[in-house]
């Protein structure tokens, strides 16, 4: 049985990321700041729900905790939790921003960490974004060259990614990859001056493909559908 929480699950790629891993037979948390929303998406996929803002340090650390004493370990960790705030660029904003997109990943990892060591697998990973990438936003051939409206969002995303590799160097027992998903049509894109994106469900096979690695499969990489991406 492959143990496995999933941060910000409740909906979008999260969701379908829980749904397709659990077909493949994995316990699945659903990690969730709201009670009702996190136990709703929890009972219509057959998964378990654990109550975990990756802000705050207790719910964190109580989530874990909750997991530990029911399963005494965790096989995958999925950091999918994010915000966008698209248009917003102040102080108390960036603070957020990069709370939960970058040290929510600490939090979290930190906490799963001797939880992670007592698995036969243990993989990380993280739903960043290529929003993040110096080579994408510097390549006026990609789309993330012209995105200027969530600068607070890009430069929290090269945080997600770099705390994924440096933690890939200095955890060399468990996979931590990097991943953008797609541009995919979710409540966080609504947010942007264009419609479009694809189905939650084509993006969450990336993070499935990386979250079902076996023990040989690569660390510290970056990555999305077609393979490794450029940093
Ligand atoms: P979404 O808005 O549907 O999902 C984000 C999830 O994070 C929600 O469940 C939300 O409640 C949760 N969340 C936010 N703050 C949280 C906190 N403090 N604690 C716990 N959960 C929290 O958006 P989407 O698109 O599904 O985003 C999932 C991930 O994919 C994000 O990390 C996002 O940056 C990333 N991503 C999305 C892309 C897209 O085109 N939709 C492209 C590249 C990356």
């Amino acid at each position: 049985m492959t143990i496995t929480l999933i941060t910000g699950a409740n909906k979008g790629i999260g969701f379908e990321t829980a749904r397709q891993l659990l077909e493949l037979g994995h316990v699945v948390y659903i990690g969730a700041r709201d009670v009702e929303r996190g136990e709703k998406a929890a009972a219509a996929l057959g998964a378990r729900f654990v109550r975990l803002d990756v802000t705050d340090d207790a719910s964190v650390s109580d989530a874990l905790a909750a997991i530990d004493s029911v399963e005494g370990r965790l096989d995958v960790l999925v950091h999918n939790a994010g915000i966008l705030a698209n248009g917003v660029s102040d102080g108390p904003t960036a603070l957020r921003v990069f709370d939960t997109n970058a040290v929510g990943i600490v939090r979290v990892t930190e906490a799963a960490l001797p939880l992670l060591r007592r698995s036969d697998n243990p993989t990380v990973v993280t739903v960043s974004s290529s929003a993040g990438s110096f080579w994408a936003v510097t390549n006026p051939d990609r789309p993330e060259f012209h995105l200027r409206t969530a600068p607070l969002y890009a430069a929290s995303k090269s945080a997600a990614t770099m705390l994924t590799l440096q933690y890939a160097k200095s955890q060399p027992g468990i996979k931590f990859n990097a991943l953008e998903p797609g541009f995919t049509a979710t409540d966080m894109t609504a947010e942007l001056p264009f419609e479009g994106g694809r189905s939650p469900e084509e993006s969450a096979r990336t993070v499935v493909r990386l979250a079902t690695l076996g023990p040989d499969g690569p660390t510290g990489t970056f990555q999305d559908e077609a393979g490794e991406l450029a940093w």
